[in-house]
């Protein structure tokens, strides 16, 4: 329980951002909350860059990004070369891209899911560990993809 979730959303999903942090902290997660703060209109490639950058910078840690539909932040947390941002809405998604993709960021849509799924996904999500082995590999090609495009 000691890695820290880094998480960030944008003005559709401030609520949902703040009951995930709340929840984690009752769980004894340290979460750093990248932002937004306030309820303003907002641009969400600004806050999949910073979740994105800490997450690769600090090994150990997850991330969290949350928009409407979560689409959104995983196609511009993906452009931050080391991360593996999985959008997900069910629980089964949320483990396997843990165990299989070696996932390092959950993208929730607030418009498309609702807060106790929210929760059960990201325990799935922070609870599961990388399967390795064969998936190994084809997690190797995914990032050699990265560095040869
Ligand atoms: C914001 O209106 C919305 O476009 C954004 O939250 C997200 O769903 C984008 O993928």
């Amino acid at each position: 329980m000691s890695k820290t979730i880094y998480i960030g959303c944008d003005h559709a999903a401030l609520h949902m951002k703040n009951d995930i942090i709340g929840y984690l902290n009752d769980k004894g997660y340290n979460v750093e909350d990248l932002g937004p703060y306030t309820p303003e209109s907002v641009d969400y490639p600004i806050y999949a860059e910073k979740v994105g950058k800490a997450v690769v910078a600090d090994k150990a840690s997850l991330g969290i990004l949350i928009c409407g539909t979560g689409i959104g932040m995983s196609l511009a947390a993906n452009k931050v070369k080391g991360v593996r941002a999985a959008a997900c809405s069910e629980v089964y998604s949320a483990k396997l891209t843990r165990q299989h993709n070696d996932a390092n960021i959950l993208c929730l849509g607030a418009r498309v899911i609702g807060i106790e799924t929210a929760k059960m996904m990201v325990d799935a999500f922070v609870e599961t560990d990388f399967e390795g082995g064969r998936h190994q590999r084809r997690v190797d090609m995914i990032m050699a993809l990265e560095e040869n495009n």
